[in-house]
Order: structure tokens, then sequence, then C-alpha cells
């Protein structure tokens, strides 16, 4: 059987649909190549010493893993001399990474969540990386700022993510479906296995934090309820659940066979409206999911269309499959 490289696949993206410029293409590239570094150091683990504490904060206020800031180096030094960005953002930074002047500036704004489900790591369960790629304004000459990125996921020219679980897989999205690809360690390259990635529009599968429910809001319990009540409830059909705590994983799982997951705003710290963050989190993954067939709201509009008023900004979640996200969104509008 004949296969197709993450290269050659882009490449025929870029020549045959058109789905891609070259610039866009060459930023793809660069990104998976930061992965495949990260995946080597994920699998290493206490071997390579990458366990444990990082011993510093970010800018949410959350303790640092070592591979949290390890990721973001990656990253940040695997894209900055390429030439197809002006700045990045990240979970890991308070502001935004302008490309340094001496250093080619390109035309896209990068944003990443490094590493996805970091509390996983120590103990050996898929973490990932989640990226999401716009354009700088035009106006912008100089370096770009914080308000250059605050631009709605609908404005967004590709997302992905790389899952690292018992594969390394990438998933990308540039607007013209899903596809994923799976590292050939061997060979030290990602393959197309997954093309045209699709979530079923029904499920019998649901993901939350279930030792939150206290802090729920109505609608979310209504609904929660009546997925537990089964096939004697009004849904009239049993559920399973799963949690992963790695949301990358997580959307995994819904674009392999299906199934709803939720982060919703809760009454714990009711200045934050989610714990998941919108710009590198929220909208990569609704992209990809939007454009595998299946829904991405915060309860009350698509998260593709909340418009940003700053970098790190929280966001509930209700993503996966159409039926199941259809429901939840309607019980928030009572
Ligand atoms: P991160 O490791 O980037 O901070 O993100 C973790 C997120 C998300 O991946 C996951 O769904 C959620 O946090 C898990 O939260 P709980 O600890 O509340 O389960
Ligand atoms: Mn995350
Ligand atoms: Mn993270």
């Amino acid at each position: 059987m004949s296969r197709t490289s993450l290269s050659r696949f882009l490449i025929e993206q870029q020549r045959e649909a058109g789905a891609l410029p070259p610039d866009l293409r060459h930023l793809i590239e660069t990104i998976a190549r930061a992965c495949k570094a990260i995946s080597h150091s994920v699998n290493k683990g206490a071997l390579a010493g990458i366990l444990g504490e990082a011993g510093t904060g970010n800018v949410q206020g959350e303790a640092q893993k070592k591979l949290d800031v390890i990721a973001n180096d990656v990253l940040l030094e695997a894209n900055e001399w390429g030439g197809n960005l002006a700045a990045m953002a990240s979970e890991e930074m308070e502001l935004p990474y302008s490309i340094p002047d001496g250093l080619p500036r390109g035309r896209y704004l990068l944003l990443f969540d490094p590493l996805d489900g970091s509390s996983n790591i120590d103990v050996n369960i898929s973490v990932g990386t989640i990226f999401s790629v716009l354009e700088c304004p035009e106006s912008v000459t100089g370096h770009p700022t914080e308000a250059d990125f605050l631009q709605p996921g609908t404005r967004q020219v590709a997302a992905g993510y790389t899952v690292y679980g018992p594969q390394t897989m990438l998933v990308l999205t540039f607007g013209n479906g899903v596809y994923g690809f799976t590292l050939d360690r061997e060979q030290g390259g990602f393959v197309l296995t997954h093309p045209q990635m699709k979530v079923p529009a029904a499920t019998g599968e649901f993901a939350i934090n279930m030792s939150n429910m206290r802090h729920w809001e109505a609608p979310v319990k209504r609904y929660v309820d009546e997925l537990l009540a089964g096939k004697t409830g009004p849904l009239n059909k049993d559920y399973n659940m799963r949690w992963v705590a790695s949301m990358v994983a997580e959307v995994h799982r819904i674009l392999t066979r299906g199934g709803i997951f939720m982060y919703p705003k809760d009454a714990r710290d009711p200045a934050k409206p989610g714990k998941l963050r919108l710009m590198y989190e929220g909208n990569p993954m609704a992209f990809i999911v939007e454009q595998a067939g299946g829904l991405a709201t915060n309860g009350h509009q698509r998260i593709m269309e909340i418009e940003p008023s700053k970098l790190h900004e929280r966001v509930a979640v209700f993503l996966g499959s159409r039926e199941e996200v259809e429901r939840v969104t309607a019980y928030h509008r009572g």
C-alpha cells in the first residue's frame, strides 16, 4: 500500500485543492516537527528527567510541570526562525512573543497550548498539544500586540492538535475537512491514516468532570441528570461516561467514535466563565469538531463566533456529536 506522508498531503492540498498557501503549508510542517520533538520527550519520561513540577507558575495561576515549560520552549524555538510568523501566544506566557528583530516576520499568528492535560504526564496517561493559526491584521507593521490576536475563531486559517497517547497522532484542519496522521517512529514522519474524520451525529457517550456537579448551572444539571437516568429517563437511552482530564484525548475519542465533551461554567470562581481557554483550547477544538460535522458552543452561541476580549479568556465548552450539543445548548436557552 502506498503511504501518504504529511509533506506529500500538504503539497497536494496546496497544488491540487488550492486549499492552503505555501507559507501556511510550511508553518504546519514546522509545527509538526516541533510536536515530533515533544512526542520524543513525552515518550522518554523519567529516562529524560522530564516528569514532575517545574517549580514555577503561569499566568493562569497554575503550577507548571517541567514538560509544560519544555513543550513551550520547543514550539517557540522551532517556529521563531521559519519566517512564517509575526508572533506567537501560549497558555504558558502572559504576553505574546513577537518574532525578534533580525529574523524574518511572516503574516501569521500562532497560538498554542503546548501541553494539554499536563496533570496526566506523571501518571503516564495521554497528553497533547493544541494550536490555532490566525492571520496578523494587515495594518500591523511592527511587533504585533495582544489586541492583534483578539479575533473570533471563525477567522482561524488552520487548527490542530497532537495527541501523545499509545500512538502519537496529529489531527489537522484548514477548513477543508479533518485529517489524522500517525507518527511512524522508524521513518520519523507523520503518515496520513485517518482521512476525513467525522463525528457521528448521535452518541451514547459523554465526558464531564462530575466532581463539580454541585457548582453547575441549572441547564447542565438538568442535561446530566437526564443522561444518568438512561433508558428510564426522558432520553430513553443508556449513556456511558469517560473523563480522561485531557481535552485533546477526549476530542480525539469523539472524532473517532462520537460523544459529547463538556467543561461548563461553574460557580467555583464567578470571575471565570469556565476552565478552558478560548483562544488556544476552545477555538481550535471547535474548528476541528465543526469541520468533522460536529458542533461546539458555550451553551449560548458558537464558540467560534465569540469576540474575544483578552488573550487568556476562559470559555464554557460543549462540543462533539451534533444532537447532544444541540440538546444541552437548547436547555441553556430555557
Ligand atoms: P492544561 O493541562 O492545558 O491546563 O488543560 C487541562 C484541561 C483540559 O485538558 C481538561 O479537560 C481539564 O483541564 C481537566 O480538568 P479537571 O482537572 O477539572 O478534570
Ligand atoms: Mn489545556
Ligand atoms: Mn496546557
